[in-house]
């Protein structure tokens, strides 16, 4: 890592895949990021001091004196006025730190080079370490841990991470949305003042999981963009800051503290989540690296993503022995691979008032426990999975009987208001923790189970500790966290899925002990293209699961052909959430065409680069899978609604080789249903053989379709003739 020290400060240039980050270290103040963004290129001693003599400006009127430092952690006493990094204080004083770094360690480790620097506050008694990582892929990760050196507590209202982004970047990307229709893209200019995003419950179905800034008008392609994501599942605060006079533009992210949430003792440490960052030319390039970092991880799911059968909306409550076995005897007939028993299965659990908590199975329903129905499972060849929801309680349920003192609640004596019947298990005592963990590695020990539903239905809300009655997300989290990583060791083979009533939980703090998201509990085809689109800004599509469900959508009361709903899901982690005993032949028979289909292209969609057209046509979605080499694609062209241009004109297929050539022909069961009138284009029949070039640059005439139908095209290199260069 290029370094250089000099009177101007010291630098740290770390590079990789296309990406750079220049660090100046001014004096002893916390470090400050020159650059951020594309590639600048090798720099030696020189050249990273003359950037430096670049970036310094003149005092503007009616300033400091002295020039502001924007560090990654920005302070008011190195002339920041935008959000601190750090705001606490020891019984209201030490409310504003100056830091000194007096250490700066690097690394690199797995891939990732790191700088840490170890920084301390005499006056306020405070120690701050800062790390700093870049992974060969170009996503930066950014954490800090501020430890109280001083006798008495330090009140640690927030500890944030900053990263400042060039004046282009003008307009604001980030998601909204609510259960069942989470993600929902909205853009707003990058203005002077904050754009925050808070979530205080824990879940986030209306949140951002990215938080962007980009030059006007960005899309997938083009378009330079900085996002960052906090990897965290409590309570977050990411926030877009623009500050005058100088307009300095900052992405900042960190966990939101309730008040007294982190009181640190004498010597207590507080760390923060990572926030992760990542910059690209498009949308995709972003993704991408956040998809890289995660695919490289020695935990990532490796193995084919099974297809999975999930029963909640074949069967919900009603846990039928008979009825889950035909369920799964159709399920293998068609090749599905791994049949996931839903809520319901546990004591008391008849509907969503009760039985939280109580992980036995109960005996009214299930006399033999739930081997009759693994056992019969397995007998067809697939896998057996179980929901679990461990981190709630029914107020009806023996536990919640038992230990009322195990409620999250405020401390006065009132629990707070139930949400889906439920409320939260305290996690934080090692009681309750202790008794989950033994309830659920009972059930996960006794019967052959090899993937786990994780579910988390309700925010939080008013979540302080029985015990001291004081605010408990953090400490909540952790211990969730903390019965995710002992579950997973104790069973290693599992795989397990992160649910929050769908996606309200899918942040990185989760996902990097998840093998899949379960994104929404929207099946609807066409919400979904939306949603797993915005999900794979940072997640690969083999974490995020897609269901076909029944032909008329039980959340949003549309219908579509199996054709839709099989195309939107297929890119994804495949499975089905219908009851297939209802299915006809003919439906069963097109399914099964499609779970074969997946099968035998699920190692391309799940290795393979994840890329978008900017079709210039709201009414149509493009999006595609490359595969590592680029020897070939599967692009899926989805009619949103009717679209104003008709017939749609040419569609760019981007992420090619350029110069390599490529058959493009129409793919998958679907071809066989055609478009709609007027008819298919020339090539159709046919298909055709371009340069990648072309097919980037010039495109193929898009084929007229239905509103809400897709089809898949692929396109596959072709040897160069023999008398071709
Ligand atoms: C919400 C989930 O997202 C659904 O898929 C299902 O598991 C239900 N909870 C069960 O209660």
């Amino acid at each position: 890592m290029p370094e250089a020290d000099g009177p101007a400060g010291r630098f740290h240039h770390l590079r990789a895949a296309g990406a750079s980050v220049v660090l100046r270290q001014r004096g002893d103040a916390l470090p400050e990021i020159l650059h951020w963004g594309a590639d600048l290129g090798e720099l030696d001693e020189r050249g990273l001091t003359e950037l430096s003599r670049a970036s310094r400006t003149v005092l503007g009127s009616d300033t400091l004196d002295d020039e502001p430092l924007l560090s990654l952690v920005p302070e008011a006493s190195r002339g920041w006025f935008g959000a601190p990094g750090l705001s606490g204080h020891r019984a209201g004083r030490a409310f504003s730190t100056r830091f000194g770094v007096h250490e700066t360690r690097f690394g690199e480790v797995a891939g990732e080079e790191w700088i840490r620097w170890l920084a301390r506050d005499e006056h306020a008694e405070l120690a701050l370490e800062l790390e700093l990582r870049m992974h060969v892929c170009g996503l930066l990760r950014i954490r800090a841990e501020l430890r109280n050196e001083g006798g008495d507590v330090f009140d640690l209202d927030a500890l944030r991470l900053a990263l400042p982004v060039p004046r282009i970047a003008d307009e604001i990307l980030d998601h909204t949305g609510r259960h069942l229709l989470e993600r929902q893209e909205q853009r707003t200019p990058f203005s002077a003042g904050a754009h925050l995003r808070e979530s205080r419950k824990a879940r986030a179905h209306d949140g951002t999981m990215l938080l962007a800034a980009g030059v006007p008008g960005f899309g997938f392609e083009s378009g330079e963009v900085w996002g960052i994501h906090l990897g965290w599942s409590g309570n977050t605060s990411v926030r877009a800051e623009r500050v005058q006079p100088r307009g300095e533009r900052v992405l900042a992210a960190g966990e939101l503290l309730l008040p007294g949430e982190v009181r640190l003792e004498s010597r207590a440490a507080y760390a923060t989540p990572w926030v992760y960052a990542s910059y690209g030319d498009g949308l995709d390039a972003l993704a991408e690296r956040f998809h890289r970092y995660l695919r490289e991880r020695p935990e990532h799911p490796r193995s084919p993503r099974r297809v999975s059968l999930n029963v909640w909306e074949a069967v919900y409550f009603d846990h039928d022995l008979d009825r889950l076995r035909a369920l799964a005897d159709e399920a293998a007939r068609i090749g599905v691979e791994r049949f996931v028993l839903d809520d319901g299965w546990f004591l008391g659990r008849r509907s969503s008032a009760a039985g939280l908590g109580d992980w036995t199975v109960d005996p009214d329903v299930w006399p033999r426990g739930l081997s009759p129905l693994a056992d019969h499972v397995s007998e067809l060849g697939m896998e057996f999975g179980l929901w679990f929801e461990p981190e709630m309680v029914s107020p009806d349920s023996e536990v919640a009987r038992a230990h009322p003192e195990w409620i999250l609640q405020p401390g006065d004596g009132r629990l707070p208001a139930t949400s889906r019947s439920q409320q939260v298990l305290d996690l934080g005592n090692p009681d309750a923790w202790d008794h989950i963990f033994d309830a659920i590695d009972r059930v996960l020990s006794s019967t052959g189970i090899a993937a786990v539903k994780w579910d988390h239905n309700r925010d939080l809300s008013e979540a302080g500790s029985p015990g001291d009655g004081r605010a408990s997300v953090h400490r909540q989290t952790r211990a969730a966290y903390r019965l995710w990583d002992a579950l997973r060791l104790r069973h290693p083979h599992i795989e397990f899925e992160s649910c929050a009533g769908g996606g309200g939980r899918a942040d990185l703090g989760i996902m990097e002990r998840a093998d899949r998201l379960w994104a929404s509990d929207t099946i609807d085809a066409l919400e979904r293209l939306a949603i797993d689109t915005a999900t794979s800004l940072i997640l690969p599509p083999e974490m995020i699961g897609a269901h076909v469900g029944a032909p008329r959508t039980h959340t949003t009361g549309r219908t579509h052909d199996l054709s839709f709903r099989a195309a939107s899901a297929v890119l994804g982690h495949f499975g089905v959430e219908w009851d297939l005993t209802r299915a006809s032949d003919a439906e069963r028979e097109e399914l099964a065409e499609w779970i074969a289909y997946y099968r035998s292209s699920r190692e391309l969609f799940h290795r393979g680069r994840v890329v978008h057209g900017d079709t210039g046509d709201e009414a149509l979605a493009l999006r595609g899978v490359v595969s590592p080499g680029g020897e070939e694609a599967v692009y899926r062209v989805a009619q949103l609604r009717a679209g104003l241009s008709y017939p749609m004109g040419t569609l760019r297929l981007p992420g090619l080789m350029p110069s390599a050539r490529y058959r493009v022909t129409i793919d998958g069961p679907g071809a066989a249903l055609g478009p709609s009138k007027p008819g298919p284009p020339p090539w159709w029949e046919t298909g055709l053989v371009l340069p990648g070039a072309v097919l980037a640059r010039f495109g193929v005439q898009a084929p007229p379709q239905l509103p809400e139908h897709a089809i898949l095209i692929r396109a596959v290199a072709v040897p160069a003739a023999p008398d071709e260069p």
